[in-house]
């Protein structure tokens, strides 16, 4: 199967169904999944929240020209932001012909953090931990047969001493290997299991029991080289690469940045019902872990006026549990991405994280982003001025005719149509 679909941009939502099932070779239930006719239901709305009155729809694009790690891959997006999926879909075309994204993972690890308090001896406190780092582990594991016999559960622990106020505290870290889940449940369950030992190890009162989000042994790394993206031209080479540099040193900067590397990876993580606000707030806190906060991507310069990128980034991402299995247009979104492991959805993310993050600095670098985007908008924009549907595609053209994309201009190119 390719992910090369050119020109997919110009059909219809129907005929690009039709072309993405047709790679796929997936059923005509597939098709009415997504499309809303069997998809999501307001029952499945109440099961998954409280107080449930409604749902709001979201935009599913999918980016082509995506190959990670060998293989192509559709990737489901699921935003608002006009933009975002062309932008994906043109950077991963740039790689494609390099051999696309190549990717590396260092394990489905996460953090439990144990806070222990009311020490009358710390460091004694500390030292106990360790020496029952087995017994605590066993009761941990006791805790998930199931993810055990995956070959998760704790693997080990770590004890971090953290000056309070008025106290020093002692956070016990579980390091437990989540598989194929995101993992908040089983390692939430498992810190509130060890706590009455942790206190009887300590003497201590244990207050919080909670996964962290920061899933700095969760991370995914990226590459990929983009393929003369400026034909050549020095001066947009060289803007591209100051405009990464200032993303690296200046805080203010480095938050779009990573903004618009987030544009792509929530994006994916919301199609695929995981945990958008986990994910980001991995990501930003990983972002400032060398104590300033900096872009989650690096760039250097390439063979023949090729450009190449590395994005370094925590993805606790799962499939199993949580709305990942509950929404049926997020299991929809898996079956499209032909992911069978957490891992390999992680992989996929990053990679789009990257693309996402090359097209914004390019577009950023050369031309702005508000062309584009603004043509895209005018979309939305003459549909709010009472255009038809089948006026929108009109009403664009004469309004880059007129080059010009403000409501007011779209509000009288509509008025003079009808
Ligand atoms: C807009 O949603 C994202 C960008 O601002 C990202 C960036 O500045 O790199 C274009």
């Amino acid at each position: 199967m390719t992910s090369r679909i050119p020109g997919f941009y110009k059909l219809s939502p129907e005929q690009r169904l039709d072309k993405i099932l047709a790679n796929l070779e997936l059923s005509e239930e597939d098709k009415t999944m997504v499309r809303g006719q069997n998809g999501f239901t307001i029952q499945d709305a109440d099961r998954m929240i409280e107080n449930v009155v409604g749902y709001l729809p979201v935009p599913i694009g999918i980016a082509v020209n995506f190959k990670v790690d060998g293989e192509d891959v559709f990737v489901p997006m699921a935003t608002e932001e006009p933009s975002v999926v062309a932008a994906a879909s043109n950077a991963a075309k740039m790689t494609y012909h390099t051999g696309g994204f190549t990717t590396s993972y260092t394990g489905s690890i996460m953090r439990g953090q144990v806070q222990i308090t009311n020490l009358k001896a710390p460091y004694e406190a500390l030292a106990r931990i360790y020496e029952h780092k087995e017994e605590i582990i066993q009761l941990c594991n006791e805790q998930d047969p199931t993810l055990v016999s995956f070959g998760g559960g704790a693997k080990d622990l770590d004890v971090q001493m953290i000056q309070g106020d008025d106290e020093k505290m002692v956070v016990m870290h579980l390091l437990i290997d989540t598989k194929d889940a995101m993992g908040a449940n089983a390692v939430n369950t498992m810190a509130e299991a060890v706590s009455p030992l942790i206190e009887t190890i300590t003497g201590g009162k244990v207050v919080l029991r909670i996964l962290s989000n920061l899933a700095d042994r969760r991370i995914v790394r990226a590459r990929a080289t983009f393929e003369d993206p400026f034909q050549g031209d020095e001066a947009a080479i060289a803007n591209f690469m100051r405009a990464t540099e200032l993303a690296n040193l200046d805080p203010y900067r480095a938050a779009t940045h990573n903004k618009g590397i987030m544009n792509g990876i929530s994006a994916v993580v919301l199609a695929t019902g995981n945990d958008t606000r986990a994910v980001e707030a991995g990501a930003h806190a990983y972002a400032s872990i060398s104590g300033r906060y900096k872009s989650l991507t690096q760039w250097e310069l390439g063979e023949n006026n090729s450009i190449i990128g590395m994005i370094e980034v925590p993805l606790a991402v799962g499939l199993i549990g949580g709305a990942t299995q509950a929404h049926p247009v997020a299991k929809w979104s898996t079956k499209i991405l032909q992911v069978k492991t957490a891992e390999r959805l992680a992989r996929i993310i990053a990679s789009v994280g990257l693309a996402q993050n090359f097209a914004g600095i390019k577009a950023l670098a050369s031309e702005g982003i508000q062309r584009g985007h603004m043509k895209l908008h005018a979309r939305n924009m003459a549909a709010m001025a009472g255009a038809s549907s089948g006026q929108i595609d009109k009403i664009v053209e004469l309004a880059t005719k007129k080059g010009t994309f403000r409501f007011d201009d779209i509000k009288a190119i509509v008025q003079s149509l009808n």
